[in-house]
């Protein structure tokens, strides 16, 4: 007989798995180092704005579609569409955002592998053995493939306990762990000589770089990076979610926290590269912030070298932080295509998640093989070509396919008196009309540049 379908068993819950789908490399990593290249203060700025004006309203579009068909985003597409050509139209979307999903988990394992690695280099130092931490820090093929297949077993083995044994309960241990991490490592940064210059230029904007065109892209390529928008993510995990809890509260949660998160990691990140500038490590190259991967794997090392004894464990406690980070946020990918083999197909769950952590791993191996030509392409495809369009069809779904009076009564179900809410006189015309002309119109200047 097939398990019955799983729910989160809390609002509480729903917020910290789905801010743990949220928060991840790419509030550790890329939002500090889209904020270093992009100008400092100007990017945060920006990105808090786009974030509640186009990140939420798209969250809420993929919540509410979730929960209102409690299905994977393949058949949910389809069963809120009325006539034959949308329903077909729901299924090649769908069919799509999940391969996304997959696409994305696949380079995603990568860098985790990555973070991995240097977690267990640290851990390897600090037990003295030289050797294996040598072999850990050298980046290799053999090295890359172990630590990302070791961080895709962890993935698969949260995602086939379920959702409540699984994905919340890993969530709830592991998102607090994050937060700790990352407040003792703020405290610990602001603290060292040069911190503060790294903090000025996080805190004080040059408001006429705002509107700067590259800036406003980046701005919202970080956003819905970082809210999982676009594949099923957030359809699925709002899918999860109680009949009786309030979706719009739920996804400002979600969005605020996330923001903070991100925030928080600026905090760490920009100062400490000032931190290693009065080191006399370059922090600087033609003439901007370094960013990318030599940020975090060349220029943060050499300053946790350059700390001596501390060093080490300040190393450790910041791979842990990423390595959980990505933990929580490949769970929410892969539970986007082991949703659908479990709904789909007779396979049990636990069946479809070894099954879907086999395929992204062939995928992240294929990409490891052929890494200069293969990574930047899929990130590319993915993360800048098909969330945004995917973005796009799926506000549309929710505000022109999906019935007013379903939606409603969805949204009322958690929500006594919505109809008289600030929530109902924006969003269903929002979701309509502004948010896809706005990310079209975002997407349409980042091809053309
Ligand atoms: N949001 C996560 C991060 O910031 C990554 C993530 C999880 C994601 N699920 C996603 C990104 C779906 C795109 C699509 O790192």
């Amino acid at each position: 007989m097939k398990e019955k379908r799983g729910e989160f068993s809390s609002r509480l819950g729903f917020i910290i798995a789905a801010t743990g789908s949220a928060v991840g490399l790419g509030n550790v990593w890329g939002f500090p180092t889209n904020t270093a290249s992009n100008g400092g203060a100007a990017f945060v700025v920006t990105y808090f704005f786009l974030a509640f004006l186009l990140a939420y309203p798209a969250l809420m579009a993929e919540l509410v579609i979730g929960r209102c068909t409690r299905a994977n985003i393949y058949s949910a597409l389809e069963n809120i569409s009325a006539t034959p050509l949308s329903r077909w139209s729901g299924r090649c979307i769908g069919a799509y955002a999940i391969a996304v999903a997959t696409a994305i988990l696949s380079f995603y394992s990568l860098v985790a592998g990555w973070m991995l690695a240097h977690l267990l280099a640290s851990a390897s130092e600090l037990a003295g053995n030289t050797a294996v931490q040598n072999w850990l820090e050298r980046a290799s093929l053999a090295r890359n493939l172990l630590c990302a297949g070791v961080f895709s077993i962890l993935t698969v083995t949260v995602v086939s306990h379920g959702v409540q044994r699984g994905i919340e309960r890993w969530s709830e241990r592991l998102m607090p762990a994050l937060l700790l991490l990352l407040i003792v490592l703020i405290i610990y940064v602001l603290q060292q000589p040069g911190a503060m210059t790294g903090l000025s230029l996080y805190l004080l904007p040059d408001f006429s770089e705002v509107f700067h065109p590259s800036l406003l892209l980046s701005a919202l390529g970080q956003a819905f990076f970082s809210l999982s928008l676009g594949v099923g993510t957030m359809l699925i995990y709002g899918s999860y979610v109680r009949r009786e809890d309030n979706l719009p509260a739920l996804g400002a949660w979600v969005t605020l926290v996330d923001t903070s998160v991100a925030f928080l990691a600026g905090l760490l990140i920009i100062p400490a590269l000032f931190v290693a500038q009065e080191l006399g490590i370059t922090i600087y190259r033609d003439g901007s912030l370094i960013a990318g991967p030599d940020l975090i794997f060349q220029v943060l090392p050499t300053l946790f070298d350059s700390m001596g004894a501390n060093g080490t464990v300040v190393a450790l406690a910041f791979f842990l932080l990423m390595t959980i980070a990505a933990l929580t946020s490949s769970i929410s990918m892969l539970e986007v295509p082991v949703a659908l083999i479990a709904e789909k197909t007779p396979l049990s769950r636990v069946t479809a998640s070894w099954l879907a952590g086999s395929l992204v791993f062939g995928a992240s191996a294929g990409i490891a093989a052929n890494f200069d030509t293969l990574f930047s392409l899929v990130v590319t495809l993915t993360t800048e070509y098909s969330q945004p369009l995917l973005g796009i069809a799926l506000c549309m779904f929710a505000g022109w396919v999906l019935h007013r009076d379903r939606l409603l009564a969805e949204i009322r179900a958690g929500f006594d008196g919505v109809e008289q809410s600030l929530f109902w006189k924006i969003w269903p015309f929002y979701v309509r009309v502004i948010c896809p002309l706005l990310i079209g119109a975002a997407f349409l200047q980042s091809i053309i540049q």
